[in-house]
C-alpha cells in the first residue's frame, strides 16, 4: 500500500471542485490523493470517502456500498440557501466545530478563558497507511488542533474513527462538547432509526422509529454505559430494508462512561450521526499542551438488512474487539450460584453444587456474591475484599481444589469499584467514594461509588483484586457493577477539574483490566452490571463474556437476546438455565425450553441445583453435551433471526450457520397455540444450496429428524417444525453428509 503524506499546505491551495481518482488496482484499504485531497476507504463491501473542500473544511463524499476504484467523486461546497442556512451549517462536515453559523450537533464546542467560543477547524496535513487514515485539522484563528484518525476493517468494511483534540494556545481550553465523529448518510427521506432501550431485567428493547426533521437523542448521563439506552444505533430505510435484504448503515461507541448519539436531519434533509462523550455536565479543562482523546466510534454497512447487518458487527467483535480476537476460545459452561443461594454461599454449600454441577458436564463453576467480608444481605461488606472465615474457615483453597478435582474451573465474582458505607474501607477512607462536598451522598442498593479517578483508589482496587487472582487459583472473574453514578464529585481537585472524573474514572478502569489480563493472561472475566447495564464495544475489549440480563426468565429471554444480537455476539451473550417458575414472572417452562432458550448464545446453569430431580440431571446432561456438539456454531458462525420474537407470530426461531457451511442450528419456539395452528414451516438460511444435509434433534421430541434433503430445500421449501401448547420449543441440527 502506497503511503501518501503532505505537509501543512495554505487554503489558497484548494481548489473550488476536486476530482478524486485512484489507480484501478487500489481497491482495499486507506488512500490519500494530495492533488485533490481526498480520502478514500474501501473495505469488506464499502467504501467511506471524504475530502477537503473550497472553505477548507472537511466534508463527506460517500459511505455505502463499495464504487469502482475508478469513480471519482467532486467535493462540491454548497452554496449559503439562504441568510439563515449558511454553507457552513449545511455542509456534510467530517468533524464540525461549533463556530461560523452551525445550527444544528457539532463534534466540537469549547470555551476559551476570554469568552470566545467557537472553534472553525481547517484542514492542515494527511496521512494514509495500511488501512488508517490521519488528517490533521487547526482552529482558524488559535493553535488549538484536532487529530482526526480512521481505520477500515478489511473483513467487514466497519471504520473506527476517533479524533484527539490539543490545546496548543497559552492558556486553558474548556471542552464543553468532544464527539468520536460524524457520520453523514446518503441523501434520502425514508430513513428509519433503531436503537436499543431497557431498565433493569428489561434490557435491550429494539425502537424502531422514523427520521424525520430534528435530532432524536439516546444517551447515557449515569457515569457508565446504562441499560436505559445502549450506545448502538442502526439506519435503513422504510420499504426498501428487511431482516435480510436492503441498506442498513450501523455503529457503536468503544465507551463505558457517559455517551451520546445524536441522529438529525437537517433543515435540508440531510442526516447525521453525531456520538462520543456526553456534553451533559462534560466541561473538560484542557490545560496547554494538554490532549484529550475520545472513544472510537465504529460503523459499517450492509445491503443485507438487519441481520447481514448484525452478522458483520458479531465477526467484527470476535476478530477484533474481544481480548481473544486472535485466537477465539469456546465458551466455556458454567455454573452460577446466585440465583441457588443468593449471599448464603458457604464451603458445604458451594462443594455440594460444585458435585452437581460437574454431573452434568459444567466447565467451570463460578460462585457469586456473599464470599468476603460482612457481606450477608447488600446492606454491607463491599470494599472488603477477604474472605468470609464464616462461611470459609479455611479460605478458599478447599473449594477452589474440590472445583479442580471435578474438573472444573473455578470462578469468582466481584464487585470492585463499590463500597458499602458499612464496610472496612469505607470506614478507613470515606473520603474515596465520588462525592459533592457538604451533599448528602445517595445510595443505591446501599452502596456508594469508589472514584476510580483517583490514583490512590485505582491503584487499591487493583492491588486486591490483583491479589485475589495471584493468591488463589482462579480462572474467571464475574465483574459486577450494580450502581449508577450520584454526585458525581471529586473534591480532591480544582473545582474546575472536576468533570474530567467523567473521563479518568472509564480510563482507569480500562487501565485496571489491562494490568490485570497482562499480570493474568489466562485469567477471563465477565462483565456485568446488574445485568447487561455495561456492555459496549469499550469494556468488550478488555472482558470475555458479558451478563446479558438478571431476567433469566426463558421466554422473556427471547426477546431479550433478539435485541441483544442486533448489536453484540451471541458468544459472549451469557443466558443461564434457571429454575421453573421464574422468579421473575412464575411462569412455567420446561427443561428442554429453558435449555433451548439458553442455547442461543452461550451457555450457564444458574438453578438451584439441590431441587433438581434425576429426571432434570439426565435431561441436562443430555442438553448440555447437546450444546457441545453445536456450540461453535453458536458461538462463531453466521446468526439468521428467522422469526423475531416481536414479529407478528406466535413463534419465534433462530438459525446459527458455521462458518464452513457444514452444520446449522436451528432453535424454534412456540409462544402458545390458538385456534389450532396450522403454520410448521420455517425457512432456513445461509445453506450451501447444493450441499445435502441431514437432521437431528437436540431436544427429547418426537418427529422431523432423520431427513435428509438439500440446502435449497431446507431454504426453500422449509423444515417441518411441528408445536402445539403452550411454551413449545424445538432444537434441531442440520449436518451436511
Ligand atoms: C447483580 C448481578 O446481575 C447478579 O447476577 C448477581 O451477581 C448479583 N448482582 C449479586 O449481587
Amino acid at each position: 500500500m502506497a503511503i501518501n503524506d503532505i505537509s501543512r499546505i495554505s487554503r489558497p491551495m484548494l481548489g473550488v471542485l476536486a476530482v478524486f481518482a485512484f489507480p484501478a488496482l487500489a481497491h482495499a484499504g486507506a488512500r490519500f490523493d494530495p492533488a485533490t485531497h481526498q480520502f478514500r476507504l474501501d473495505g469488506g463491501a464499502v467504501t467511506y470517502a471524504f475530502g477537503v473542500n473550497s472553505a477548507g473544511a472537511l466534508q463527506s463524499l460517500y459511505w455505502g456500498p463499495q464504487l469502482a476504484a475508478t469513480d471519482r467523486l467532486e467535493a462540491v461546497t454548497p452554496p449559503d440557501l439562504s441568510g439563515m442556512d449558511p454553507s457552513s451549517s449545511i455542509t456534510p462536515q467530517e468533524y464540525p466545530g461549533w463556530g461560523r453559523g452551525f445550527y444544528t450537533e457539532p463534534a466540537l464546542k469549547l470555551a476559551y478563558p476570554n469568552g470566545a467560543r467557537d472553534v472553525v477547524l481547517t484542514f492542515v496535513s494527511g496521512h494514509a497507511e495500511g488501512d488508517s487514515i490521519t488528517v490533521e485539522m487547526a482552529d482558524i484563528a488559535r493553535p488549538l488542533h484536532v487529530s482526526l484518525r480512521y481505520t477500515i476493517d478489511p473483513a467487514t468494511g466497519i471504520v473506527g474513527r476517533s479524533a484527539i483534540i490539543r490545546n496548543d494556545t497559552a492558556a486553558p481550553v474548556r471542552i464543553d462538547q468532544a464527539s468520536s465523529a460524524a457520520w453523514s448518510l446518503p441523501q434520502s427521506d425514508d430513513y428509519h432509526l433503531h436503537y436499543l432501550t431497557g431498565r433493569w431485567a428489561a434490557e435491550w428493547t429494539l425502537q424502531d422509529r422514523a427520521i424525520t426533521q430534528g435530532a432524536t437523542v439516546i444517551e447515557s448521563r449515569r457515569g457508565s454505559t446504562g441499560m436505559q439506552a445502549n450506545p448502538w444505533f442502526a439506519i435503513d430505510r422504510a420499504g426498501l430494508t428487511s431482516e435480510e435484504n436492503g441498506p442498513v448503515w450501523f455503529g457503536a461507541l468503544a465507551w463505558s462512561g457517559s455517551w451520546r448519539i445524536s441522529v438529525d436531519r437537517n433543515p435540508m434533509g440531510d442526516v447525521r450521526v453525531v456520538g462520543g462523550f456526553n456534553p451533559f455536565d462534560f466541561a473538560y479543562r484542557l490545560k496547554p499542551g494538554e490532549t484529550l482523546e475520545t472513544p472510537v466510534f465504529y460503523a459499517g454497512y450492509s445491503d443485507q438488512g438487519m441481520g447481514g447487518a448484525s452478522r458483520l458487527m458479531h465477526h467484527f467483535e470476535r476478530t477484533k474487539i474481544l481480548p481473544q480476537s486472535s485466537a477465539p476460545k469456546l465458551r466455556p459452561i458454567l455454573y452460577n450460584s446466585w440465583e441457588a443461594t443468593e449471599f448464603a454461599v458457604n464451603e458445604k454449600g458451594q462443594m455440594a453444587l460444585a458435585e452437581k454441577a460437574a454431573q452434568i458436564g459444567v466447565e467451570r463453576f463460578v460462585m457469586d456474591d456473599g464470599w468476603f467480608g460482612a457481606r450477608n444481605t447488600d446492606h454491607a461488606g463491599l470494599g472488603d475484599w477477604t474472605v468470609n472465615r464464616t462461611k470459609f474457615p479455611n479460605g478458599l483453597k478447599p473449594l477452589i481444589d474440590k472445583v479442580h478435582s471435578l474438573g472444573m474451573e473455578f470462578g469468582l465474582w466481584v464487585e470492585p469499584e463499590m463500597v458499602n458505607p458499612d464496610s472496612d474501607l469505607y470506614r478507613a477512607h470515606p473520603d474515596w467514594v465520588i462525592n459533592f462536598p457538604g451533599r448528602p451522598r445517595s445510595e443505591q442498593r446501599n452502596q456508594l461509588m469508589l472514584n476510580l479517578a483517583r490514583s490512590d483508589v485505582r491503584d487499591f482496587v487493583l492491588k486486591a483484586i490483583d491479589d485475589l487472582v495471584s493468591k488463589n487459583d482462579i480462572q474467571f472473574l464475574k465483574w459486577d457493577y450494580n450502581r449508577n453514578w450520584s454526585e458525581p464529585g471529586w473534591p480532591e481537585v480544582d473545582p474546575q477539574d472536576q468533570p474530567r472524573i467523567y473521563v479518568a474514572y472509564i480510563r482507569n478502569l480500562y487501565g485496571i483490566f489491562a494490568e490485570l489480563r497482562k499480570r493474568h493472561p489466562k485469567l477471563e472475566i465477565e462483565d456485568c452490571s446488574g445485568g447487561g447495564g455495561r456492555v459496549d464495544l469499550g469494556i468488550m475489549g478488555l472482558t470475555d463474556q458479558v451478563w446479558t440480563s438478571d431476567n433469566t426468565d426463558p421466554f422473556d429471554r427471547l426477546s431479550i437476546q433478539d435485541g441483544f444480537t442486533h448489536a453484540y455476539a451471541p458468544a459472549v451473550m451469557m443466558d443461564w438455565v434457571t429454575d421453573s417458575p421464574s422468579w421473575v414472572n412464575k411462569r412455567t417452562t420446561t427443561l428442554d425450553y429453558r435449555f433451548l432458550s439458553a442455547m442461543q448464545g452461550s451457555l450457564g446453569i444458574g438453578a438451584d441445583l439441590n431441587k433438581w430431580t434425576e429426571t432434570d440431571f439426565a435431561g441436562a446432561a443430555r442438553m448440555v453435551a447437546a450444546y457441545k456438539q453445536v456450540r461453535q456454531t453458536v458461538q462463531q458462525g453466521d446468526l439468521y433471526r428467522l422469526i423475531r420474537p416481536t414479529d407478528a407470530s406466535e413463534r419465534a426461531a433462530t438459525l446459527y450457520v458455521s462458518p464452513d457451511r457444514r452444520q446449522a442450528v436451528l432453535f424454534a419456539f412456540l409462544h402458545s397455540s390458538t385456534k389450532y395452528d396450522p403454520q410448521s414451516r420455517i425457512h432456513l438460511a445461509g445453506l450451501d444450496p447444493e450441499k445435502q444435509y441431514r437432521v437431528h434433534a437436540i431436544d427429547a421430541a418426537p418427529g422431523a429428524v432423520g431427513e435428509t434433503q438439500s440446502g435449497a430445500y431446507w431454504m426453500r421449501y422449509g423444515a417441518d417444525v411441528s408445536m402445539t401448547g403452550d411454551f413449545q420449543a424445538r432444537g434441531l441440527v442440520f449436518e451436511e453428509l
